[in-house]
């Protein structure tokens, strides 16, 4: 491919990449002609999704990493940029939502958790990512938020303050890099049908309300997410930094 979208050869970082929307956005990249480093927890769930794509002739490093641990994230940027000679693309995609209730009910634990996995990871990638990036001149870090960073979603705060906080922090990060030629946006989906949301797709009277409620009359599918990620992480988005993209099948908009 030529042109605008151009990324062939380009590398990326994508975390969450076992599953759901972080393998949607591998996969897609990798069909692109990137370098993917796929990241998650579980070794051997990366390794089932690296086996998959090298077999339609990818090239992707499967490296486990937890969110929430800084040395772990910041070796495995290392051992990344040594394996493919820099990196161009940082897809923040991790994150955790393990409290579903009031937030004056929720423990410390719950709040410190979520912090960590969906504030800090993404922080702490971009710190050990942004020298690298420099290096090549410039690169792209997409942060995935969530609908619920914009307006708090129904016994989610603890996730939603830390999307609205990761939102911000695109904003912030898009201030400071935009000299480097390095562009930070978010992506905002609303349901998407993963093993993350299926508390709520797979409760009959939560997904009628979702669905009524949607312009598109239903849910997204993870692949959905992934053109806007590959826009994101290519040529033609050279002069879009610091931007919320909400691909939600028309949720977030207001209906009279
Ligand atoms: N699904 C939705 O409706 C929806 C809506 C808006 C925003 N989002 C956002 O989309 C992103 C991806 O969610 P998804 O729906 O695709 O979820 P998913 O299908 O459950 O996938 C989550 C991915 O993150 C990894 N992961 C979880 N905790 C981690 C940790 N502490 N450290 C490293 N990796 C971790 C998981 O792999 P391991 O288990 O191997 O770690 C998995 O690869 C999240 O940021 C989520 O907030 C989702």
């Amino acid at each position: 491919m030529t042109g605008l979208f151009d990324v062939t050869g380009k590398v990326a970082i994508v975390t969450g990449a076992s599953r759901g929307i972080g393998q949607a956005i591998a996969t897609r990249y990798a069909e692109a002609g990137m370098k993917v480093a796929l990241v998650s927890r579980k070794q051997d769930a990366l390794d089932a999704v690296a086996e998959e794509l090298r077999a339609k002739g990818a090239d992707v490093l499967p490296i486990a990493a937890h969110n929430g641990d800084k040395a772990a994230l910041t070796a495995m940027v290392e051992v990344v940029a040594a394996r493919y000679g820099g990196v161009d693309v940082l897809v923040n995609n991790a994150a955790t939502n393990p409290h579903f209730g009031p937030v004056l009910d929720a423990p410390d634990s719950m709040w410190q958790k979520t912090l960590e996995v969906n504030i800090m990871g993404p922080m702490w990638l971009a710190q050990a990512i942004v020298p690298v990036m420099r290096q090549r001149g410039g690169g792209k870090i997409i942060n995935v938020a969530s609908v619920n960073g914009l307006r708090p979603g129904t016994m989610q705060g603890i996730y939603s303050a830390t999307k609205a906080a990761v939102i911000n922090l695109t904003q912030t990060l898009a201030m400071e890099l935009a000299a480097d030629n390095i562009q930070v946006n978010a992506i905002a989906p609303g349901l998407i049908k993963t093993k993350f949301a299926e508390a709520l797709w797979s409760n009959p009277d939560i997904l009628e309300a979702v669905t009524t409620r949607t312009p598109a009359r239903r849910i997204g599918e993870p692949d959905e997410i992934a053109g806007m990620a590959l826009y994101l992480a290519s040529p033609a988005s050279s002069y879009t930094t610091g931007q919320v993209m909400v691909v939600d099948g028309g949720v977030t908009v207001p209906m009279l």
